[in-house]
């Protein structure tokens, strides 16, 4: 029996009430495909920063490299400063533990939830990889000045040769192992940030010609891939793009998949620790109600076994969550599904 250890940090808010339903399902996964998931919780987040003050501690960093993957519920408390949980522990693991890519699916599973008229789940099926340890938000930048009418605050958008080589590699090979289109676009905005996309697209091009001339190569500037994302997102295989850009297209994405209640992805670091999420926030006004969507998370958890090579196990997991869209669930938005939290989780539970 193959048996995987898993850290897991259901976080704040409706996170470790999602993340309970997502175990439930991967447990029901776990014994039909024989598979044994050792879980290891961490208690991490905001009502553990308000109690002590630690944010993430650096013991707990390093005891979180020897999991192969985390599983994780959401970062983000009301009564904590934006920026003290966003940057000191959620972006402090993805850089840390190097998960450079920033893996977002984006798939209709029934148009009933798709906002745009007359798309069809065929028309929305593409993924997104956003470069996760770079850009705009590594913190690069400061004040001069600061508090007086002269002030200056600088942003700096970081973008190197290696990340951003490596990011694309990891791009190339996605959509070859995907084989649908075999189209990846490089989204940016090379007509004003002609440096950091200038070597985004020098690198897209080198690459790709030598050494993926099996993969269409495509660009769109960033606010033409939004127009499309609407208006004709049948139009994306796999797109790459930066951090900022990502984090960015990827909750459009999320809207015309249907939601925050469904959208999932994943932090990866190909040779270390990958951590799973689902992409909406903590939702501190559903909390404790059980009527939070945990499909977001099931997904997540599929993406973790099938990153695991689980695909077997994975494969089930997204058929019946997609079997629960179908025909069960009336809505993918919070306290709307015709069921609770619990109960979702028992009907893809009991797909499997
Ligand atoms: C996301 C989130 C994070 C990000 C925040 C919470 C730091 O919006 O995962 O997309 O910007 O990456
Ligand atoms: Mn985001």
């Amino acid at each position: 029996m193959k048996s995987y250890n898993i850290a897991v940090i259901g976080g704040d808010g409706t996170g470790p009430e999602v993340v309970r339903e997502a175990l439930k399902v991967l447990e029901a996964a776990s014994k039909k495909f024989g598979i044994k998931l050792n879980l290891q919780n961490y208690d991490l987040g905001g009502e553990r920063f308000l109690k002590t003050g630690e944010v993430l501690p650096d013991s707990m960093v390093q005891e979180l490299r020897k999991f192969p993957a985390i599983l994780l519920g959401a970062i983000g408390h009301p009564d904590v400063k934006p920026g003290v949980l966003e940057k000191g522990l959620l972006l402090r693991l993805r850089f840390e533990l190097e998960q450079y890519i920033n893996l977002r699916p984006v798939k209709l599973y029934d148009e009933r939830f798709c906002p745009l008229k007359d798309k069809k789940a065929e028309d929305i099926d593409f993924v997104v990889v956003r470069e996760n340890n770079e850009g705009l938000y590594t913190g690069a930048g400061g004040f001069v000045f600061k508090g007086t009418p002269n002030e200056i605050a600088v942003q700096e958008s970081i973008n190197t040769r290696r990340g951003v080589e490596r990011c694309l590699r990891f791009a190339f090979e996605f959509t070859r192992k995907r084989n649908k289109e075999k189209k990846l676009t490089l989204c940016g905005k090379t007509n004003v940030l002609t440096f950091a996309f200038d070597l985004w697209e020098r690198a897209f091009h080198e690459i790709g010609q030598k050494d993926f001339s099996d993969i269409k190569r495509d660009y769109a500037h960033v606010d033409a891939t939004t127009m499309w994302m609407v208006k004709n997102p049948e139009w994306f295989d796999v797109v790459v793009t930066d951090n900022m850009f990502g984090d960015i297209i990827t909750d459009l994405g999320a809207m015309v998949q249907g939601g925050m209640g469904i959208a999932a992805g994943g932090n990866i670091n190909p040779q270390g620790t990958s951590m799973f999420e689902p992409i909406g926030g903590s939702a501190p006004k559903y909390t404790g109600q059980g009527v939070i969507n945990p499909l977001a998370a099931i997904c997540a958890g599929q993406m973790m076994l099938d990153f695991l090579g689980e695909q077997q196990a994975a494969a089930a997991i997204e058929a019946a969550v997609i079997k629960t869209v179908r025909e069960k669930i009336k809505s993918l938005a919070a306290g709307k599904m015709g069921f609770n939290t619990s109960q979702v989780g028992d009907l893809v539970a009991n797909a499997i």
